[in-house]
Parts: structure tokens; C-alpha cells; sequence
């Protein structure tokens, strides 16, 4: 029986590419995306167009927050899955406009986890991000360790969706898994990241900023990577322990069917070597403008990735260079650069 999936955010990034692959896999995926303006909408138009063109996919415009409109779209998909990833992203926006984050962030996964609930859905996946890690110094870092010192409101909502991920999980027996992504890039990226940003930059001759003087390391996880290990685990659903009872390394609640999983590469790559390879492969060199550290930045992250390879057999593997020379070759055939 072909398994039907909501996902929301299609129109981004992750979402689309996700949307591909589930497609691709004989899924039936109904989307769900507020087209938000924080960054070019026109990006987020084509890469719903493209979707729509599947027979197996159907979309709705719509905010979180329009909780009537959710649901609406939730009952009347009425999935088995959901994978909720539409979010206000982004760390150093959050500086500026803090309340887009709560109203979409809590508000609004709020209002998925009432729809998954009700749905009573087989497994709900929702995003988080690396940035709950915080202040944490010990690398790589691990999903059983504490995470309790956020350094920004976007890491704080997000933290704040695990927590009421767990609550739920506990109280409604909502099979539950959160991800932890790690900088993502790749093809039909955000133009708000680095790369896209770097890239622009230095086919336009303008300099580009490097904060902390480069001294920076990212855990940079190709897109195709990342869909794949939460495509797999779609099927890895967690069950709440019998006795309480749960293996070492594994995140697994002793309370609820819930888990919280890292997706990355498990290999820090250093912010100049990410510039060197993008200049080797435009071809071109940067404008280098070293800037000190932002606020609200870290210096690191890096993703011990063994809890996801145990679950589902998987681990991301595309090396920085590889994923840097696709990403260009997209850039430039969309842009004509
Ligand atoms: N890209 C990364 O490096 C990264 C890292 C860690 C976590 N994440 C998380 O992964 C998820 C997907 O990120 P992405 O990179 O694809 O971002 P994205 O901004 O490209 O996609 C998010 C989508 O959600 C939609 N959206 C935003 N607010 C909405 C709202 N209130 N109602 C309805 N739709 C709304 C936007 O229109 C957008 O299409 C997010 O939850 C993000 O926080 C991403």
C-alpha cells in the first residue's frame, strides 16, 4: 500500500529535496509550506513547481499558525507519516526578529503535533538543528549528552519543539523523532548560508566575510545525505521501553516513544579550507574580508553520527570538495554565471 506523507516546509530546501526522494520512493507526499519571505520566494515557487510536476505529489500554500487551514489539509490528506521541517530557520536572523521564530517555531510545530496527534499518525519526525548544543564543548557531539545552554531564541524554539516532542510522545504514545542537522548545503541551497553566499560574492568580484578570522568548524552535510538518513529513519519508528530500560548510546526516552537523532557528516571541515574549495572550484579566488566572531556564533560543530548508523545502517558520506563542485554547477546553470 503506497504510504501517504505530509511534509511541511517543501518549498525549502530540505523539504524539496526530501519531497524528491520520498517521491522517487513510491511515497504519496502532500506538502505544506507558508512561502515566507525571508529569503527569494521565487527560489521556493520553482522548487514547488518542479514537485508538483510528480503525479504522487500535491501542495498547499499555508501558514502554521492558520491552525484552521492545517488541519483542514491534515484531515483531508489524512497521512500516516508526517515530517515536519517548515521552521523560521536561521541563527543570526534571529538576533533581528526573534518573535517569527516563537509564533513559527513554537507556535506552529504546536499546532503539527496537534494535527499528529489527533491523526494518531505512525511516526512523527520533526527538525531540530545542532545549535541546541550551545555552549557545549566536548566534541563530537553526542545526543545523550545534556544540551541546556542555547546561545540564540532559534535555538531555544528549537530546543523547545523537543521538549514538547517528548511531552507529547509521552502523553499520546506519538512514536516521535527529532533531527539534529548539521549545516546542510548543496543544490537549490538557502541564500542565506555561506555557500550560496560566498559563491555569489565572488562571481560578483565583492568580498566576502569570514567570521572569527576563519578559525571556525562546520560539520557540512550534503542535502542527498541528509534526506537519505531521515527517509530511513521514516521506518526505524521508536518504541516506547518496556521496562524502562534503554541501551547505552541510544537517545531513546525511558519514558516515551521518543528519540532524538544527529544527522551529520562526523567530519569538522575548517571554514578556509570550505573558502579553498570553493574558490578551486569556481575557478576563481575570493576577496577575503576577516571578520571577528558574530554573536550569538559558535566556533564549532561537529556530529558524532554512530546513533543514526546504528538505527539505520547509514552514514553521510559526501566529501565537502565533491558537494562544493555540485553546488557550483547548480549556481551557475540556474543563474547563467
Ligand atoms: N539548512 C540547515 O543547515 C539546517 C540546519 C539545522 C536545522 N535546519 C532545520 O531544517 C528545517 C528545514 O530547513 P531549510 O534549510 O530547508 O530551510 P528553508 O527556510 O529553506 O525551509 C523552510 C520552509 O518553511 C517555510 N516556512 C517558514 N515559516 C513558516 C510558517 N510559519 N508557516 C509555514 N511555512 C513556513 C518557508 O517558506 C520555507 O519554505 C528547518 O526546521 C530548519 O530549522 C536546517
Amino acid at each position: 500500500m503506497t504510504r501517504k506523507v505530509l511534509v511541511t516546509g517543501t518549498a525549502g530546501f530540505i523539504g524539496y529535496h526530501l519531497a524528491k526522494l520520498l517521491l522517487a520512493e513510491g511515497f504519496r507526499v502532500h506538502g505544506y509550506d507558508g512561502m515566507t519571505d525571508y529569503y527569494d520566494v521565487t527560489l521556493k515557487q520553482k522548487r514547488h513547481s518542479m514537485l508538483l510536476q510528480h503525479p504522487n505529489f500535491s501542495a498547499d500554500e499555508g501558514m502554521l499558525e492558520d491552525v484552521v487551514l492545517l488541519d483542514r489539509v491534515a484531515d483531508e490528506f489524512s497521512p500516516d507519516i508526517i515530517v515536519h521541517l517548515a521552521a523560521q530557520a536561521g541563527v543570526r536572523y534571529s538576533l533581528e526578529n526573534p518573535r517569527t521564530y516563537i509564533d513559527a517555531n513554537v507556535v506552529g510545530t504546536f499546532n503539527v503535533m496537534e494535527a499528529a496527534r489527533r491523526l494518531n499518525v505512525q511516526h512523527l519526525l520533526m527538525a531540530s538543528t545542532s545549535s541546541v548544543y550551545g555552549a557545549n564543548e566536548s566534541m563530537p557531539f553526542t545526543e545523550t549528552e545534556k544540551a541546556d545552554t542555547q546561545l540564540t531564541i532559534y535555538a531555544a524554539t528549537k530546543k523547545a519543539n523537543e521538549s514538547m516532542g517528548h511531552a507529547y510522545a509521552h502523553l499520546w504514545n506519538l512514536p516521535t523523532t527529532m533531527f539534529r542537522f548539521f549545516t546542510v548545503y548543496g543544490p537549490w541551497g538557502r541564500p542565506d548560508l555561506a555557500l550560496y553566499k560566498f559563491v555569489d560574492a565572488i562571481l560578483d568580484d565583492r568580498p566576502i566575510d569570514i567570521y572569527n578570522h576563519g578559525d571556525m568548524y562546520r560539520d557540512f552535510t550534503y542535502v542527498d545525505d541528509l534526506v537519505r538518513g531521515i527517509r530511513l529513519l521514516i521506518d526505524s519508528v521508536p518504541e516506547r521501553p518496556e521496562d524502562g530500560v534503554v541501551p547505552g548510546g541510544d537517545s531513546l526516552s525511558p519514558v516515551a516513544p521518543f528519540r532524538v537523532v544527529n544527522i551529520g557528516n562526523s567530519d569538522k571541515v575548517r571554514l578556509l579550507d570550505f573558502v579553498d574549495a570553493i574558490e578551486e572550484s569556481l575557478g576563481k579566488k575570493a576577496i577575503r574580508n576577516y571578520m571577528p566572531m558574530q554573536m550569538g556564533d559558535v566556533p564549532a560543530t561537529w556530529a558524532d553520527a554512530t546513533l543514526l548508523q546504528r538505527l539505520t545502517g547509514y552514514r553521510p558520506q559526501t566529501d565537502f570538495r565533491d558537494g562544493i563542485a555540485r553546488f557550483v554547477d547548480w549556481f551557475r546553470d540556474y543563474y547563467g554565471k
